[in-house]
Order: structure tokens, then sequence, then C-alpha cells
């Protein structure tokens, strides 16, 4: 259902489904969860690629043969679990990099959203069908897609259900690049190294800071921002960062 693999303090996690074009259905849920929850609590990971297996799609949604049959008590349980696991992705840490190589449409595109980056291979294709189906996104897209590219262009995506190509994807900003479907995973990988060869913590603060902060009153904001700011001054990261500048000579970053 997915697979899983690190190299160089990069993980990269690939929704392993091809057949149904990496639909997510409730087990592929659980052991993303899982998957997940692993990488957050292994130190050694600095950074997450998300990519989907196969040449058609990233996640082409939630699992609609699951999904036709729910009540709704039980439609509410997988709307919970998506978002357990959109928001998990979100405040994961460490950076994720939605490596994005075909369709990411509705819960495909949802995760790709809580992502911290996104870069789309040439050709890929993104948004919300959901009203197409008489549904509306249940992991978080009605608040990660306005969040992201502002209300007027996120309820066009949202209430026509038509899809952007990956240029398209770069202009409104749903998107931070588009590369060649080729070099699409060596793009990201390099993307993931820079992140994981900065100060562990401080790539923690900063995505916390963001995070938190986005949510906020721009004085509740930069209160945190100068709280985190202090706590870097608490970490050996930062005395090692700026003493191997001063000296000239590359930093060690060991995460405390
Ligand atoms: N849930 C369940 N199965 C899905 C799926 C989804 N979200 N998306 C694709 N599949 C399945 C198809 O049913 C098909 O299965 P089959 O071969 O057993 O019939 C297989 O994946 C291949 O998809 P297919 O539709 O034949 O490919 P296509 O190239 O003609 O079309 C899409 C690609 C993405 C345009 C089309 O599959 C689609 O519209 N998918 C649904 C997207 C969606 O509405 N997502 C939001 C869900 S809430």
């Amino acid at each position: 259902m997915i697979q899983s693999s690190v190299s160089e303090g990069v993980a990269t996690v690939t929704v392993d489904r091809p057949d149904k074009l990496n639909a997510l259905n409730y087990a592929v849920l659980s052991v993303l969860l899982s998957a997940f929850e692993k990488l957050r609590d292994d130190p050694t990971v600095r950074a997450v690629i998300l990519t989907g297996a196969g040449e058609k799609a990233f996640i082409a949604g939630a699992d609609i043969a699951e999904l036709a049959s729910l009540e709704p008590e039980q439609a509410r349980a997988n709307s919970e679990k998506g978002q357990e696991l959109t928001r998990l992705i979100e405040t994961l840490g460490k950076p994720v990099i939605a490596a994005i190589n075909g369709f990411a449409l509705g819960g495909g595109c949802e995760l790709a959203l809580a992502c911290t980056i996104r870069i789309a291979a040439e050709g890929a294709r993104i948004g919300t069908p959901e009203v197409k189906l008489g549904l509306i996104c249940g992991y978080g897209g009605t608040q990660r897609l306005p969040r992201l590219i502002g209300r007027g262009r996120a309820q066009e995506l949202l209430l026509t259900g038509e899809p952007v190509d990956a240029q398209e994807a770069f202009r409104i900003g749903l998107v931070n690049r588009v590369v060649r479907k080729e070099s699409l995973l060596d793009e990201a990988r390099a993307i993931a190294g820079k992140f994981a060869s900065a100060g562990p913590l401080a790539v923690r603060y900063a995505l916390t800071a963001v995070d938190t902060g986005l949510d906020r009153t721009l004085e509740q904001g930069l209160a945190t921002e100068a709280e985190l700011f202090s706590e870097c001054f608490r970490t050996r990261d930062m005395r090692e960062g700026t003493s191997a500048f001063l000296e000239k000579r590359p930093p060690k970053f060991t995460g405390q």
C-alpha cells in the first residue's frame, strides 16, 4: 500500500496503489498515519518526500468505491482520520515535500496542501472535484486551499471542481515550482537535502512559528517568533552553526 525508505536523512514515502491511481482507502490512510508517526519520532529523518507510484497519479483522491456506501457517522470518522493525517504531516516538525507526479485530486490535493511545499511535474493536474460527486473536501481542503491561494481562487477550484494544470497551479501559488517529469524526484531530493543539512531544531522552530502564527494575530505571532528565537540560543546547534560560520567550516548539527 505504501513504500517508505530513508537515505541521507531524507525519507521518501510512496503511496503504492497504482491500479487505483493511488486512491486513499481507509487502510492506506492508516498505514500513512503510522508511517508519518514513525518518521516524526525518528531523529535521523530530517525531511520527507511524499509521492505516488506509477506514471499517472500522485493520489487521485479518497477511494470513491469506499466512500459511496458510508453513513454520515462513518463519513465523519473518515474525515477525521484524513484530517488527523493531514495535521500530522503539517505539524511533523520536519519539512514534507509533495512531489506531485500526476493527478492530485480530492484527498490527494488535500494531502499535498498539508505538505510544507509542493513541486509538480509537467503534466500534473491538481484539483478538488468533490462537488462533482455531491461532496465537499473532508481532509482539510476547504480550510487550507483558501489559506494558500486566497479565498476567490480557492472557491473557484472548490465550486467548479475543475483541476488546474501544473503551470496554472504555479501561477496561482498552489505549487512552488514545476519541473520535468523525469527530474521530479531528483529536484525534490535536492530541496530535501538542503532542508536536511540545516539545523534540525531551527527548522522545527521555523515550521512551528509559521504554522501557529498564521492562525493568530500579528502580535501573537511575533511573540511566538521571539520565544522560539530565544529557544534557539539554548541549543548546541545554534552555537555550532554560528561558530562554524566564524571559523569558515561547515557546521555539524546534532539536533541538540
Ligand atoms: N477512488 C477509487 N478509485 C479510483 C479513484 C478514486 N478516487 N480514482 C481512480 N480510481 C480507479 C478507477 O475507478 C479505475 O479503476 P478500474 O480500473 O478498476 O476501473 C482506475 O483507478 C483507473 O482510473 P480511470 O478512471 O480508468 O483513469 P482515467 O485516466 O480514465 O481517469 C481520473 C483518471 C483521475 C480523471 C479519474 O480516475 C477520476 O476522475 N478519478 C476520481 C477523481 C476524484 O473525483 N477524486 C476525488 C474523490 S473524493
